[in-house]
């Protein structure tokens, strides 16, 4: 959007309030902010704009700046990351409070799957498809980042990712924007709150804006080559829903989108984030991300830096220094006109008003409350919950599982006796005492009596051997073996990204080994993303993904082996055959020459050495009991609303819960559609033999598409609607359906 045309608006704003004093009430933190701006210098404006790393661990490449507590006294820093703890926070808001005006830092943090409890990393908590846990996965987030002197957490990581090898897959939802979109919304509800402004709601930040996932290749840091039409259609959403959802803050990514920075893009932040979503919180750069557009060619310098980024939209300057050490000469040398810096710092200040900032600076800051709310065993007890509901069983031929009792179990694998590994990458160190009970300790813990053998066979990267005979000796001994594999925690996350993620070192023929000795085996894999794992999922007959589960990860790996929880959660990614299929995703196009089948090859889009099928496919995920689905119906309630209805029954001996999943087949659509789209779901609890009536309702707006000129108007020309258990496992479908809101039933 042109700058006249923000001025404009905010000017608007202003005159309003003076002329009507119950606007002015309304609006008081306008007013507030106004009368607070009006007093600052602008070298105290482009402080506010300015954003350091801390004193704990660095999550980047800290810049050397000298004293940052002299530069916080001096007014020229807004916010802080990476301090944690009430007595460390404490330190940088006195020096706050020595400044001229006294304005309170914002402290920022990566709490990214919980703060002092680790809860299962994000794409482990997607895979629960529930989004009542992961809101209250993050309202315990917040509740103890709040206790420990945090207001805003630099999440939800709302970005699609279609390339397992990108390292960050582990932060993010997977890759279906509709899913994505249900769960950026939770993740919001859940960090704040009851609101800004309620004493544990903090800010949260949706991040990385845009297209991050979608760096080519999968390696991280690369660029972004896409069209408009991904970029709104698949993309976008669940920033969109991210931002409805009130979200405080939006992050802006290291990328470049076709061929311009995301940092320096006026088109994402100007035009579409405060534009078009009229967006009023403000965006943080990525760290170092505004000096980097120097590295990307965009600018020469970072004088050039400044300026095209707070053109462009990007409010503070995380660690990059470029707005503290060259804003002011471009406003000198009129390359800024300060109302632009005027506009980012209202937004950064009106964000310090909502949060009560000025009403208390120390309002996060009381060691007393960090205390009390920090690691409480109600807050486990969620954790336990979570986790158990991010266990995926991929497969369960023979029903070995769940274990039953009296059986003597091996227990093989380098993961059996993980602990802190278990907390992932992106968990913060808080609780170093915390002893964290591996799957060994889960299963003992509820098998106090049952011989546990144990050998670890090899480690998770090793090349030798040498552990292998004890391990197959072990086998031997045991009626069942469980096998712990998978990758080390610090395989992804950011700057992990992999070109293989075959299981590491030699596990696999460890695997091979012990499978040999023709016991019957339960493989249990841990990692932060779908991992290739060919062989096993052909000749294991039981294997379950259990991501990382964070604090009481070994306890609800147990629930689950041992049937205590009937697993329950869905895969929210597609998991490929190899690396060569990558990206692979389900809602694909069905371009001009799909195969009918898995081997149809003949002049068809298929691989010739590969099954075009993926290994496991979005929404897939079994239970230790079974589902029958009948009866669907659908109408149209208003115009505005399609309300499809069936019933589902579960058929088999255990009490489980299923989610069932509403697909559209896009049969006719101008322009293209996906094959399949998720529409919706819904997650129904049945004891054996129940039957339940369940419902779905998908409005218009969620069927729309953008044509050519980006309009949300195009609907499906013929669809079906789809029922199933996974993307791949339809159970019921409708009959073709032309045009699904204007015909008459
Ligand atoms: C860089 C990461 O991309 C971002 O997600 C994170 O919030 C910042 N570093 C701060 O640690």
């Amino acid at each position: 959007m042109p700058f006249r045309k923000i001025y404009a608006v905010v000017a608007a704003a202003a005159l309003l309030c003076v002329a009507d004093k119950a606007i002015c009430q309304v609006n008081t933190v306008d007013v507030r902010v106004n009368a607070l701006l009006a007093k600052m210098t602008l070298e105290e404006k482009i402080g506010q704009l300015n954003q350091y790393n801390g004193n704990w661990e660095a999550t980047g490449p800290v810049s050397q700046v000298g004293d940052k507590i002299a530069a916080v006294k001096a007014g020229r820093v807004g916010a802080v990351l990476n301090i944690m703890g009430t007595e460390h926070v404490k330190a940088f808001q006195d020096a706050a409070m020595q400044s001229r005006l006294k304005i309170p830092l914002l402290f920022g943090q990566d709490v990214i799957h919980g703060y002092s409890i680790t809860f299962p990393i994000p794409l482990a908590q997607a895979a629960s498809w529930d989004m009542e846990a992961i809101e209250r996965a993050e309202r315990v987030a917040a509740i103890e980042s709040a206790a420990s002197g945090i207001n805003w957490t630099f999440s939800p990581m709302v970005d699609i990712a279609r390339d397992p090898r990108w390292g960050r897959v582990m932060e993010g939802a997977g890759e279906d924007p509709f899913l994505g979109s249900k769960i950026a919304v939770a993740r919001v509800k859940g960090f704040q709150g009851k609101g800004l402004g309620s004493p544990d709601a903090i800010m949260a930040c949706a991040k990385h804006f845009v297209a991050y996932g979608a760096a080519i290749g999968g390696r991280d840091y690369n660029s972004v080559d896409m069209s408009l039409h991904s970029l709104w259609e698949t993309y976008l959403p669940p920033f969109y829903a991210a931002q409805q959802a009130g979200v405080a803050t939006f992050m802006n990514s290291f990328n470049d989108l076709n061929g311009i920075p995301a940092s320096g893009s006026s088109y994402l932040q100007r035009d579409i984030l405060k534009g078009k979503w009229n967006f009023k919180g403000f965006v943080v750069s990525d760290w170092g991300s505004i000096g980097e557009m120097v590295s990307h060619g965009y600018v020469k310098d970072n004088y050039e830096a400044a300026a095209v980024a707070i053109q462009a939209g990007s409010d503070m300057d995380m660690e990059s220094g470029s707005y503290i050490g060259h804003l002011k000469q471009l406003v000198t040398d009129k390359k800024v006109d300060v109302r632009l810096i005027d506009d980012a710092v209202r937004r950064i200040l009106r964000k310090k008003f909502e949060l009560g900032l000025f009403e208390n600076p120390y309002r996060f800051i009381d060691a007393k409350r960090e205390q009390t709310l920090l690691y409480t065993p109600e807050n486990l007890a969620v954790a336990r919950e979570v986790a158990r509901k991010s266990i995926v069983l991929l497969k369960n031929d023979q029903h070995l599982l769940p274990v039953t009792s009296g059986k003597s179990i091996g227990l093989i694998g380098p993961l059996v006796k993980a602990k802190r590994e278990l907390k992932g990458f992106w968990s913060l160190n808080v609780n170093l005492g915390e002893d964290i009970p591996s799957l060994m300790d889960g299963l003992h813990a509820q098998l106090p009596d049952a011989p546990l053998l144990y050998a670890p066979g090899c480690g998770i990267t090793d090349s030798s051997r040498a552990g292998f005979e004890e391990a197959v000796a072990v086998a031997r001994k045991s009626d069942v073996v469980i096998m712990a594999m998978g990758e080390a925690p610090d395989m992804t996350g950011e700057a992990k990204s992999r070109s293989s993620i075959h299981l590491p070192g030699i596990q696999e023929e460890l695997i091979k080994a012990i499978v040999a000795t023709g016991k019957p085996v339960v493989l249990v894999l841990m990692a932060g993303r779908p991992m290739v794992f060919d062989w096993a999922s052909e000749h294991v007959p039981t294997i379950v993904y259990a991501w990382w589960l964070g604090s009481q990860g070994g306890y609800a790996m147990a629930d689950v082996l041992l049937g205590k929880y009937n697993p329950s959660a869905k895969l929210p990614m597609t998991f490929p055959r190899s690396e060569g299929q990558i990206p692979i995703y389900y809602n694909h196009y069905s371009t001009g020459r799909p195969p009918a089948s898995d081997t149809d090859r003949f002049y068809k889009s298929a691989y010739t050495d590969l099954l075009n099928s993926p290994r496991y496919a979005f929404g897939h995920g079994l239970s230790y009991t079974s589902f029958a689905y009948s009866d669907l119906k659908w109408e149209r309630t208003g115009k505005e609303n399609i309300k499809v209805s069936f019933q589902v029954k579960n058929t088999g001996d255990y009490a489980g819960e299923e989610t069932s999943q509403l697909y559209i087949h896009n049969i006719v659509s101008r322009p293209l559609r996906p094959v399949k789209e998720l529409k919706g779901f819904k997650k129904v609890f049945l004891q054996p033999g129940e039957t339940k009536a369940v419902t779905i309702v998908f409005t218009k707006e969620e069927l729309c598409s953008y044509n050519e000129k980006l309009e949300k108007v195009v609907l499906p020309v013929a669809c079906q609607i789809m029922i199933g258990s996974a993307s791949d496992d339809i159970r019921l479908q409708t009959a073709t359906i032309n045009n699904i809101f204007s015909e008459p039933l």
